[in-house]
Order: C-alpha cells, then sequence, then structure tokens
C-alpha cells in the first residue's frame, strides 16, 4: 500500500526514530504527536523539507488526536510508559489513550492501524504496566478491529534502556544488581526488526487483525544479559550480585519516589516472570524477518562506555 500520510504517536521515543527513518524513504506526509514537540525536531532532518512534522499532544483528548489522524492513510502508536509520573498514570496513556488513538483512526478512515504493546500483556498479571498493556489491545481491538498489535520482548539497539543503563552504572558503581538472582528469561528483539515489522503492517495487508509476539534469536536470563552489557563495555570481571526480590522491592519503593524513576515495585513485579515469546502467536517469521542477535549490534554502540572511550585500545 502506497503511504501519503502517516501518524506516529510516540514517533520521537527508541522504537519511533527508526520507524520514521524507514518511513520517511516512502515519501510519506509523516505527523509525529507527542507531548513535547521540541525535543522531538531531531526526526526533521530524517525526512525531506517538511515531511517529517513534531506535532505537541496531549494524547487524552480525543479531539486533539483527532486532528492529528485526519485524512491519515496509517497510524502507529507507540506511546508508552515503566512508570507513572505526576499527570502520566498507566491507566491514561497505556490502557485508555490506544484506544482513543484506535477509535479516532477508525472514524478517519485510516486503512492500516499498528499498536506497539509488550510481550506478558495480560489483565491478571500481578504487574500494573502489564494489565494496562492488555487492556489498551483490547481497546484497539475494539476500536479498529483490523490493526495490527506487535508485543516485544526487550528491546536493544542504540538508544536502548536496558544495556546503555547497565554499562552507564557500570562505569561508576563497584558491583551491578541482579534482581531476583538474575534468573528471569528475556528474549531480546532488536530495534531495527521492530521497525522492519511495523513497516510491513502498515504496508501489505498480511498483517491485518493479527497479534505477534516479537521476540530475537535467543534466550537469555537476566543476569547473561547484565554480563553482555559488562562484557560489550570492557567491564566484564565487575561481579553482579544477586538481589532477591523482597529486597528488590523494597530499593523499588525507595527508588520510584526519585522523579528519575530508577526502579519501580511495578518493574520488580515484572521481573518476577519471563518475558520469552510463548509461541502461541507468530512471530517475525511471519513477516519474513530473520532476527539479529545481539553479538551483531552490541558492539556497535556499548563501546563508547569503555575505559577511554570507543577508540581506546581493547585492553584498556
Ligand atoms: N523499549 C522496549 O524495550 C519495549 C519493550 C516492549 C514494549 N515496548 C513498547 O513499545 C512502545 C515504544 O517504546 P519505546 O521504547 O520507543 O518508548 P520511549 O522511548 O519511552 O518513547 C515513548 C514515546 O511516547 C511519547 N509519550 C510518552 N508519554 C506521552 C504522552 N502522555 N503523550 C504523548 N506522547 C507521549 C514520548 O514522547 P514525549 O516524551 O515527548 O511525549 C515518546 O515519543 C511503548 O508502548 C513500549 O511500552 C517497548
Amino acid at each position: 500500500m502506497a503511504l501519503r500520510i502517516v501518524t506516529v504517536f510516540g514517533g520521537s521515543g527508541f522504537i519511533g526514530r527508526h520507524l520514521i527513518r524507514r518511513l520517511a524513504k516512502t515519501g510519506a506526509t509523516i505527523r509525529v504527536p507527542v507531548r513535547n514537540a521540541e525535543k522531538a525536531k531531531f526526526l526533521k532532518p530524517m525526512g525531506d523539507v517538511g515531511q517529517v512534522v513534531p506535532i505537541a499532544v496531549d494524547i487524552r483528548d480525543p479531539a486533539a488526536v483527532a486532528a492529528q489522524v485526519a485524512h491519515a492513510d496509517a497510524v502507529v502508536s507507540l506511546v508508552g510508559i515503566l512508570a507513572p509520573t505526576q499527570g502520566r498514570s498507566f491507566q491514561a496513556i497505556q490502557a485508555e489513550a490506544p484506544g482513543v488513538i484506535a477509535r479516532a483512526a477508525a472514524a478517519a478512515g485510516a486503512t492500516r492501524m499498528v499498536h506497539v504493546s509488550a510481550i506478558g500483556a495480560d489483565l491478571d498479571s500481578a504487574a500494573e504496566y502489564a494489565r494496562t498493556k492488555a487492556e489498551g489491545e483490547n481497546a484497539v481491538r475494539a476500536g479498529f478491529p483490523d490493526a495490527t498489535i506487535l508485543r516485544p520482548s526487550i528491546v536493544f539497539g542504540p538508544e536502548d534502556g536496558f544495556f546503555n543503563l547497565f554499562a552507564g552504572m557500570a562505569r561508576l558503581a563497584p558491583v551491578l544488581p541482579a534482581f531476583g538472582g538474575g534468573a528471569t528469561r528475556m528474549q531480546p528483539v532488536y530495534v531495527g526488526d521492530v521497525a522492519d515489522a511495523i513497516m510491513a503492517s502498515l504496508t501489505t495487508p498480511h498483517h491485518l487483525r493479527q497479534t505477534y509476539e516479537l521476540g530475537g534469536p535467543d534466550v537469555h536470563t537476566f543476569r547473561e544479559l547484565v554480563q553482555m552489557a559488562l562484557d560489550y563495555s570492557g567491564r566484564g570481571g565487575k561481579p553482579i550480585i544477586g538481589i532477591p526480590f523482597s529486597i528488590a522491592m523494597l530499593q523499588g519503593w525507595v527508588l520510584e519516589k526519585l522523579p528519575f524513576k530508577l526502579l519501580t515495585q511495578d518493574q520488580v513485579t515484572m521481573l518476577k516472570s519471563d518475558n520469552v515469546c510463548t509461541g502461541a502467536l507468530p512471530g517475525l517469521d511471519a513477516f519474513g524477518i530473520a532476527p539479529t542477535a545481539l553479538a551483531t549490534i552490541l558492539p556497535t554502540y556499548l563501546d563508547r562506555f569503555r575505559t577511554g572511550g570507543r577508540f581506546a585500545p581493547k585492553s584498556a
């Protein structure tokens, strides 16, 4: 399908920027509703002059959302949060806003909608993140039945929040934490593969009404992933210590009171469950995408954390 106007809610985020680089190549006009349009201006050079248009929008406001999807052929919803902040609850952003977007997209006559949810989305989950992700999926299905829903495992790539966090922590911290002993299993998926799956969902009819789980080629434990962050940032010998979930909960209780929310109790609750593809839903292979391995990508961005920087001799 030829794309003329595409609206990408949350397009300034980690996944969004990789998607917008791809969308810009189609020649489509790309509207990017975010809270802070100034911060999203870095997206503009990805397209021709005037092709990528960041706009400040309150996604909880149905009229404002409707204005952003008017005349759009396709709508992507990427808005999500890892922790609530003042004025941004899980309920508003993850459970309700996707429904607002889906209903507006249907009313505007869009023919494609892609909604990015997460592995573990479950109405019965003990974690509010996962419960509201499931509510958001249901709201999208009700509002735009043809929507494609993608559930990634943790996503890795140059701007990710996992490997960069642990490689950055390792520069200062004498030891790194493995919550719950680090046994939780995860299946990290490359951001470029997620963006390619979104593009395929937007441009071909094969993925209408489907829900996919997107995982990488390998399953690793949390501890193994932290070890990789250390290895690829040149600090492989740094100790990783297991922290029982009960202690991690206490840490979350304290840290979630800080403005930057380094760790929350809800995140600790999420870590009690594996974050891997269940096999019950199709995955990247349904898009003809061969998942990219961590070992191919991590060295390209974690080397900046090495002592002396990325150009320092390897032994440093
Ligand atoms: N990254 C992962 O590992 C991962 C894994 C599984 C699922 N997911 C899901 O994939 C989606 C995209 O993830 P991401 O990593 O790209 O997220 P991200 O980097 O945090 O980006 C989130 C985007 O949403 C926008 N946003 C946040 N709150 C908003 C609000 N109230 N109104 C309007 N825009 C708002 C942000 O822009 P402003 O701040 O300017 O508003 C930003 O553009 C999310 O739904 C996330 O839950 C991500």
